[in-house]
């Protein structure tokens, strides 16, 4: 088999490239994108929809569930004028019937312009990019990774801290097989941050993760619980334990609700403090969280579809920038 494509360097310029791996990303490539990320944001509001991408079509190709990063990646095309082609039942496809991955990916790009991919296997989007003619986006790629998460997660700190660099960074749960934190920990570890982890011994963040962060120089902490890790703690990354990866049911039982969040430990932590959650939450966040004006994920779901239409809009060669509110409201009624 040819050697498994990793995705190239962004370098500035994310025309025709595929999404793979945080490993592509720089801090300049950041603002590039969050500067899109802003302005679809503000043209969301004013007038909710443009059409630089109009005869752009994009194909949404889940083989895993998924309500936020399908729904937002589609909505996202919508408003910037293109259409989406979804195939979220592999199997009613010709999946169902073995076909390939690459065969799919070579079937769909026939079709359409870009390729949003979630597959249950390490190394799927690689694997995909490795055929593609057209930008492929990593929407998760099993225990590995999922990049555009961790590049709206760091939009929403961006949003909450002035400055990036000096921030402690805690994720909570399962670390081992939560690809949103293989891909944040990467990410965040582009900036001057101390990243602490608190799991069970069974769901720890993986060596090679740990290794490359060591490599760059970043601190890297242990708590035993959530509680002890509030004094180090400006942003607490919650996640669920993956259900989808346990063999042993009752194993998953154990340690399912390891580490909560509630009401009660929020009153120990700082004002400064926000919570995250890539969702879906299944009880690691009571309910009474939610009215806390320090729990951020509810905006992490809005500014997922920010950040993904800035995201398509450059990878489909546009910008949102050069094109003013007025001049966007032209193009929508045209
Ligand atoms: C995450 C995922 O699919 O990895 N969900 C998401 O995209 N927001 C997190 C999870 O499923 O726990």
């Amino acid at each position: 088999m040819a050697e498994i494509f990793k995705g190239s360097k962004i370098n500035g310029d994310f025309k025709d490239k595929h999404i793979v791996s945080i490993d592509q990303f720089r801090p300049e490539d950041l603002t590039i994108l969050y500067a899109e990320s802003a302005a679809a944001e503000i043209m969301r509001g004013e007038i909710g929809k443009t059409d630089i991408l109009h005869g752009k079509l994009l194909a949404n190709l889940f083989y895993q569930p998924s309500t936020r990063t399908s729904r937002s990646f589609s909505s996202a095309m919508h408003r910037l004028g293109g259409e989406v082609e979804l195939i979220d039942n592999v199997e009613y496809s010709s999946v169902a019937k073995g076909e390939s991955l690459t065969d799919t990916i070579r079937t769909m790009e026939q079709y359409t312009d870009v390729t949003v991919l979630r597959h249950p296997e390490v190394g799927a989007a690689a694997l995909a990019a490795s055929v593609a003619e057209h930008p492929i986006i990593n929407a998760g790629d099993g225990i590995g990774e999922h990049p555009t998460q961790a590049l709206l997660d760091l939009y929403t700190i961006k949003k909450s801290f002035k400055d990036i660099g000096g921030l402690a960074i805690t994720m909570v749960g399962d670390l081992k097989n939560g690809r949103t934190v293989h891909s944040l920990a990467k990410l965040a570890a582009m900036y001057d941050v101390r990243i602490n982890y608190v799991s069970p011994p069974e769901l720890t963040m993986p060596d090679y993760i740990r290794k490359q962060l060591a490599d760059l120089g970043i601190e890297q902490n242990e708590y035993p619980d959530i509680e002890s890790s509030l004094a180090d703690t400006d942003v607490l990354y919650m996640t669920r334990v993956q259900k989808e990866w346990f063999e042993d049911e009752v194993e998953y039982e154990r340690l399912k609700h390891a580490f909560v969040l509630d009401g009660e430990t929020m009153e120990h932590a700082s004002d400064n403090m926000i919570v995250m959650h890539p969702l879906p939450r299944v009880g690691e966040i009571a309910k009474e969280v939610d009215a806390d004006s320090r729990a951020k994920y509810f905006e992490q779901m809005a500014n997922g579809m920010y950040v993904r239409m800035g995201l398509l809009a450059l990878v489909l060669g546009k910008s949102l920038l050069p094109t003013t509110i007025a001049e966007h409201r032209v193009l929508t009624e045209r």
